[in-house]
């Protein structure tokens, strides 16, 4: 997974030549100093690959690290050894790191040399705000009682079963969604001797429509919206959700159980948000769900994570889903 992330390399040297001449570096003396610095650049968004640019005004044959603070550390990323003696403006492409936190700082750094060049260094604080999907199939959707699927009846066509305990027949999920549940069941095992079950995955839209209207004439409608999604507007749909439980074990229970306080800190490891936490009615809309898990990517559930934000309401600044809209209530 490391490796997949780490970016080979980031200078994209021949774009937008400052002085439109490139001096070969065998025909110059290594200059003293060398110069770094970061261009301002509009807000990026998170899901595409991120190019800046930066001015690097380079000594010959330096070499400029990428480095990221960690743990108030600097850490490199990548590394550019500039052997071309001009002044251009570089694009440089981040890590993929930035966008599993809602703030990470950056800088480019040349450290001194033996010839009396000095340290150059180039701090960047980077913003990530990511986007709430349109796509049912994308892990990133957003799916709440103001944003039902389009179309509402949509179903996924890759569907799998997940090679973990199973319990009823709707048991099927997506293959990126029953992966990582099959990494969240191993990991659980690992950390508690204790396994998972999955108890309901994908849901198509005329069993949501009949489950809805079965706890509609039980608790009336407004009650169980707090808790049942109307059909065309649950995250079961996609394909991408889970509600798991330990054996034994009603899901409705599952939260109080050590094995529902592991998933729920641990979950976001392997892609998972506990969708629906305790005190968030007024953002997502429902009671709190401890037992049902959403994928959506390792890197927003870690931008999650690391940002302290409970729900995907608050991650992709969409502001709280509490009902319908007025024509569907
Ligand atoms: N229980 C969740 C909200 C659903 O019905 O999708
Ligand atoms: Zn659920």
């Amino acid at each position: 997974m490391f490796a997949r992330r780490v970016l080979a390399f980031v200078a994209v040297a021949t774009v937008l030549l400052a002085s439109g001449t490139m001096v070969a570096h065998a025909d110059h003396a290594p200059s003293p100093t060398s110069v770094v610095s970061w261009r301002e650049h509009d807000r990026q968004r998170a899901g595409t690959v991120w190019t800046d640019l930066v001015t690097v005004t380079p000594a010959l044959g330096r070499t400029a690290e990428l480095q990221e603070l960690v743990d108030g550390r600097w850490v490199t990323r990548s590394t550019l050894t500039v052997d071309d003696g001009y002044s251009a403006p570089l694009g440089v492409r981040l890590t993929h790191h930035w966008t599993a936190r809602p703030v990470t700082w950056w800088r480019l750094h040349l450290p001194a040399t033996a010839t009396a060049a000095e340290a150059t260094t180039a701090v960047k604080r980077v913003e990530a705000y990511w986007e709430p999907g349109d796509d049912p199939a994308s892990p990133q959707v957003l799916v709440n009682k103001e944003r039902p699927l389009e179309p509402l009846d949509w179903a996924p066509r890759d569907l799998v079963r997940p090679d973990v305990a199973t319990l009823g027949r709707h048991d099927l999920l997506r293959p990126v969604a029953a992966e990582a549940l099959e990494r969240l069941d191993a990991a659980a095992h690992a950390a508690t001797g204790e396994r998972l079950v999955l108890v309901s995955g994908f849901r198509p839209h005329e069993y949501q429509d009949a489950l809805h209207a079965r706890y509609v004439r039980g608790h009336g409608r407004a009650e169980a919206d707090t808790f049942s999604a109307r059909a065309g507007h649950s995250e079961h749909q996609t394909g991408l959700a889970a509600d798991v439980t330990r054996e034994g074990v009603p899901f409705t229970d599952f939260g109080t159980t050590s094995l529902g306080r592991w998933v729920a800190d641990h979950a976001w490891e392997h892609g998972f948000v506990v969708r629906y936490p305790e005190g968030a009615e007024a953002l997502t809309g429902y009671r709190a769900e401890p037992w049902h898990l959403r994928f959506v990517g390792e890197d927003l559930a870690a931008y999650l994570h690391h940002g302290g934000i409970s729900t995907l309401e608050e991650a992709f600044g969409t502001g709280p889903a509490p009902t319908y809209p007025p024509a569907e209530r």
